[in-house]
């Protein structure tokens, strides 16, 4: 078992250490790696990166007081999204860890706020979502004793408004639908489900945890996005995470409130021990102060033009990947729409095993996400993808006939792999 070492080790072996180990790791500033990082460009994460240093120690649970410095950029941060997202007059927001901890607090805020005002202090209630809505929310519903079900998708994998409807019951307290989902990166009609919502006096929360600070963007370049912000009368609360395609470093993200009186049932106070009131406006107590400090840092460093020069190197590196996809024989793309920088691809061979192909493509350096229904090789893309899309069509091209050429030896099982 490792032990914490006796003696301390120095900086030197230290950082030696932790770069040998990084090179374990793919490789995601080259483009290898599907999700999980978000890179424009050396300049901004140096930004990321120093803001971050700058605030390693400060705490968010201290903001305002301890840290006026971390309370204004906070209120800098909330106000830049709350306009960026169309919000009203009279909108609130609330800054994150990330996306899981943004729709957490949309549930916990649905579920107080409605045990409120319908008089019901241990009311138990639902919210109906598509079933492409990220686990998170499921998360956030085992959490709170909050159930979640689950409508089937249309066949351009986006939520039914039907379906939905036909799943209220007296228990519904809300309506999840998502901008774009992380499955197949398709908007649900949200106009729809708005319309939903306001007659039948429900909330609406929109997710926009992966696309929130790439879709304005995309719609200013005149991707077909369509309305999914405040802009649509029936959206109660939203999220989006900075930390993703905002570019700052991880733990960051914002969720978003129509009404700012909402955030009263957000909010968690407890007075049951000898040190007075505790009281924190989200999950986490102790908050990185550092990663408030990088979004502030970022959004004023990348400006509305650095975030539109960015979308446009996602969406030309998506659009351009989607082609060379689709050109490939036996390949072909499920949305093929430019709605957002999910891909996902699959094949019309039945003898060609796409996961063996996505575990060729990993042998070779490039992680792949595998979707399980249909089966396909799926793909966040960011700005890192754009210089490799030409060596990542011939890696796919090669992978695909190593899978053929393997398969007529001796064909293989292969299991999907999580996420
Ligand atoms: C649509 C959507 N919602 C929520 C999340 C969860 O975000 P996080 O991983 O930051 O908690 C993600 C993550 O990819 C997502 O794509």
């Amino acid at each position: 078992m490792k032990q914490i070492p006796e003696t301390g080790v120095s900086k030197e072996v230290i950082m030696k250490e932790l770069r040998q180990m990084k090179s374990l790791d793919f490789d995601w500033k080259a483009g290898r790696v599907p999700s999980y990082t978000y890179f424009v460009d050396d300049e901004t994460l140096d930004i990321q990166r120093e803001a971050y240093g700058e605030y390693i120690a400060e705490n968010g649970l201290g903001a305002g007081r301890a840290f006026k410095s971390l309370e204004r950029m906070t209120d800098d941060i909330k106000s830049m999204a709350l306009s960026l997202f169309n919000a009203p007059t009279g909108a609130g927001a609330s800054f994150t860890s990330g996306g899981t901890e943004s729709v957490l607090m949309a549930v916990k805020t649905a579920r107080d706020l409605t045990r409120y005002t319908r008089g019901e202090p241990d009311g138990r209630y639902n919210i109906v979502a598509c079933e492409t809505a990220h686990p998170c929310l499921d998360k956030a519903g085992q959490l709170l004793g909050v159930d979640v079900k689950r409508t089937p998708h249309t066949a351009d994998f986006r939520a039914d408004p039907a379906l939905m409807r036909a799943s209220i019951d007296e228990g519904t307290m809300m309506l999840f639908a998502s901008a774009p989902n992380y499955p197949f990166g398709t908007f649900d009609p949200i106009g729809d489900i708005g319309a939903l919502a306001e007659e039948l006096k429900l909330r609406l929360h929109v997710d926009g945890c992966w696309g929130g600070f790439l879709s304005p963007f995309a719609e200013r370049l005149g991707y077909p996005i369509p309305n999914w912000d405040f802009r649509v009368p029936g959206v109660s609360s939203l999220s989006a995470d900075i930390h993703k395609f905002g570019y700052a470093a991880k733990g960051a993200s914002l969720v978003l409130y129509r009404n700012a009186e909402d955030q009263e049932h957000e909010r968690f106070s407890f007075s049951g021990w000898p040190r007075g009131t505790y009281s924190t406006p989200t999950f986490l107590g102790t908050k990185a102060g550092g990663a408030v400090a990088s979004a502030w840092s970022v959004m004023q460093f990348l400006g509305m033009n650095g975030y539109l020069r960015a979308a446009k190197l996602t969406m030309d590196a998506t659009m351009q990947l989607i082609e060379g996809l689709n050109a490939i024989p036996d390949i072909y793309c499920l949305t093929p729409n430019g709605e957002s920088n999910l891909i996902s691809f699959a094949t019309s061979d039945p003898k060609l095993d796409i996961y063996a192909v996505a575990d060729r493509l990993e042998e070779r350096g490039w992680l792949r996400g595998r979707m399980r229904d249909p089966k396909a090789i799926q793909q966040g893309v960011n700005p890192a993808h754009l210089p490799v899309v030409d060596e990542y069509l011939a890696a796919v091209r090669e992978a695909i006939n190593f899978v053929r050429r393997s398969a007529a030896d001796a064909p293989v099982a292969y299991d999907e792999h999580s996420y």
